[in-house]
């Protein structure tokens, strides 16, 4: 990825810039992503549960448009509030990074951790990334 390049645009003359949502960059991976994605001049949606971090990410480039947003992608209602988004702002780019790791063995696994984990790595990916809306802007 270029990381020097002009703001990223539609038309590369000037169009509006693209515009990224991104699931998960409060830390690790989705973190770095976001910062590229910045530097490259993309306006983006961050999205996750901790705000303090996602206003210590959006703090970092003053002069972009950062828009934070929380949500719990291990509840439905979070899940589908993202979903909304996704299918209704003009997305170039999505980044479904958001994610859980429970190191034990499916048969110990309590249906709490279950439940989150299903949601988070399975439905809010394959809700977020469907829609007839989202398939017209993200293809
Ligand atoms: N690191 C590895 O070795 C590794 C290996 C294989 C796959 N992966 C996958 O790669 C992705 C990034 O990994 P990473 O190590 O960078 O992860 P990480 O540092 O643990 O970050 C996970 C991100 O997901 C968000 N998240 C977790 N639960 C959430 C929830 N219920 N609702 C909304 N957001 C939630 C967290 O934000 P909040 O806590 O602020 O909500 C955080 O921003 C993950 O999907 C991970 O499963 C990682």
């Amino acid at each position: 990825m270029n990381t020097t390049a002009a703001p990223a645009t539609e038309d590369g003359q000037g169009a509006s810039p693209k515009l990224a949502l991104i699931t998960g960059p409060s830390s690790g991976t989705g973190r770095e992503f976001a910062r590229l994605l910045a530097r490259e001049g993309y306006k983006l949606i961050i999205v996750a549960r901790r705000e303090d971090r996602l206003a210590g990410l959006a703090a970092e480039f003053p002069d972009m448009a950062i828009r934070p947003v929380i949500a719990d992608h291990s509840t439905y209602a979070g899940v589908a509030a993202v979903a909304d988004l996704c299918a209704s702002e003009p997305l170039t780019l999505l980044v479904n990074n958001a994610g859980v790791a429970h190191y034990m063995s499916f048969a110990q696994l309590p249906a709490d951790k279950a439940s989150e984990l299903l949601h988070v790595k399975v439905i809010a990916p394959t809700m977020l990334g469907t829609g007839e809306r989202m398939f017209e802007n993200v293809r």
